[in-house]
């Protein structure tokens, strides 16, 4: 088991080019199986969800190649719409192939899932939002059947914004004959980068970035070169680590447009910082100030994938932050830790009250999903002596090399292999 090593109490000072993102690549992934053609995404980031999403399309029988940051997906040998069971659970973002398979094969099978650490992650809306384009869905002992046979182009409205779900029906429609709009879509950056993506393969899509979207179904797509964007929760999650060890750093390839709320937070907290074209600076003060309250919401809100980062410098800040966590049921499970190290975190619910302390004590930590092993690497940057963060394939899942970006910016973090 691998483990980031921390020795803190450095400030971070330097500049750093941030890794595309995560959250946009899966995707994009997943809707390289809508030609026949092949792919070239550059600058894919070395994650292990990149890995196991090019697994599932290897399985579905594509041919798969990472040289680097270039991933070549090939979808010519593309023969299977079944899911594999156990691939689902082992990576959630499976269910973004949903969409895909059904444009491609008329049909699918998937299997649920299933929930992580953060919560129970269901797929209601992905599957409500098929419905509603007349695809016929039987649940089978856990394995969802998807009949896309007579499936119409229409209106497909989600109760809730969901990101997921958004971006299977855009990949559910792109080939279908017709218009197909999307009411009360997910707004995240990320959507707006797939039908970019989907665009550049000569997709007939507007509106992603807004709440309502239109897809103008095509024959078909060719494959294409692209490069996913910058990932912002990888550049806020750094700034974070700069602001809680009165740190300056510059940062490069930084999405700065969807960044909006992430800034206006750090700059609450007393940081001042400068954004230039893809790059920003971040001046941070020598003791953070407290947010009033932080409240996680669907973008252009404040990001659920940054709670826990901010969690963790406000346990340093002077007075009392409050957090509440709209978007996931359990995504607190770092503040345990953050209470062990010396924080004085109170729970009640969704709702986290962070009284501000004087300093943290380094101690063994564990982290329990991605985020929240990032934020516990940031409190370990700040706090007294050394502090192991167990289980850092976790966030291996969304960083790359967290621990060659906080060195390459002044910290003083290394990887162990645990026994
Ligand atoms: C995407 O997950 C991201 N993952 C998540 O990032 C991110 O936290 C989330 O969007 C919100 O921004 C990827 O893009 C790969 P949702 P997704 O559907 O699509 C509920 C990270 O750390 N819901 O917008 O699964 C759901 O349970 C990860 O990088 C339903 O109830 O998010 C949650 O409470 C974590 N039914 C809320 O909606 C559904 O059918 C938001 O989920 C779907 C979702």
């Amino acid at each position: 088991m691998d483990a980031f090593l921390i020795r803190g109490g450095r400030r971070l000072d330097g500049e750093y080019r941030v890794q595309n993102a995560k959250n946009a690549a899966l995707p994009i992934m997943a809707a390289s199986i809508l030609t026949e053609e092949k792919t070239l995404l550059k600058g894919c980031p070395a994650l292990s969800d990149i890995r196991n999403m090019g697994e599932i399309l290897k399985t579905l029988g594509c041919r798969v190649h990472m040289d680097g940051g270039d991933l070549t997906i090939d979808p010519q040998g593309l023969s299977s719409y079944e899911m594999p069971d156990g691939l689902a659970k082992k990576l959630r973002s499976s269910i973004f192939m949903l969409g895909p398979i059904l444009a491609r094969f008329h049909k699918a099978t998937v299997t649920f899932p299933g929930g992580c650490e953060i919560g129970l992650r269901p797929i209601d809306l992905h599957l409500k939002g098929l419905k509603q384009l007349n695809v016929s869905i039987r649940n089978e002992g856990g394995v969802i059947c998807c009949d896309g046979h007579h499936m119409q182009p229409g209106n497909v409205h989600f109760d809730y914004p969901s990101v997921g779900a958004t971006e299977n029906i855009m990949m559910a429609a792109v080939l279908l004959k017709g218009v197909t709009t999307i009411h009360n879509a997910a707004r995240e950056p990320e959507i707006v980068d797939l039908q970019n993506f989907l665009n550049r393969m000569g997709a007939k899509i507007a509106g992603a970035g807004t709440d309502t979207i239109q897809i103008q179904g095509v024959y078909r797509l060719h494959g294409v070169e692209y490069t996913p964007m910058a990932d912002r929760i990888v550049a806020g999650t750094l700034m974070a680590a700069a602001a809680v060890t009165s740190g300056h750093i510059r940062l490069t390839n930084v999405p700065v447009q969807d960044m909006v709320a992430i800034m206006a937070k750090l700059e609450e907290m007393g940081c001042l910082i400068t954004r230039k074209q893809e790059e920003i600076i971040l001046r941070a003060p020598d003791r953070l100030r407290a947010f009033s309250q932080l409240q996680t919401q669907p973008h252009p809100g404040f990001p659920t994938d940054m709670q826990a980062q901010m969690m963790a410098i406000a346990t340093l800040a002077k007075e009392t932050s409050v957090v509440v966590e709209n978007v996931f049921e359990n995504r607190f499970a770092h503040a345990g830790d953050l209470n062990r190290m010396g924080a004085r975190i109170i729970l009640n619910g969704r709702t986290a009250v962070i009284h501000g302390v004087e300093g943290l004590n380094g101690l063994s930590v564990t982290a329990r999903d991605l985020r929240g092993g990032a934020a516990l690497a940031i409190a370990g940057l700040a706090a007294r002596g050394e502090t192991l963060v167990e289980k850092a394939e976790y966030i291996d899942r969304g960083y790359d090399r967290l621990e060659d970006a906080l060195c390459s910016l002044g910290g003083d973090v290394r990887r162990i292999i645990l026994p």
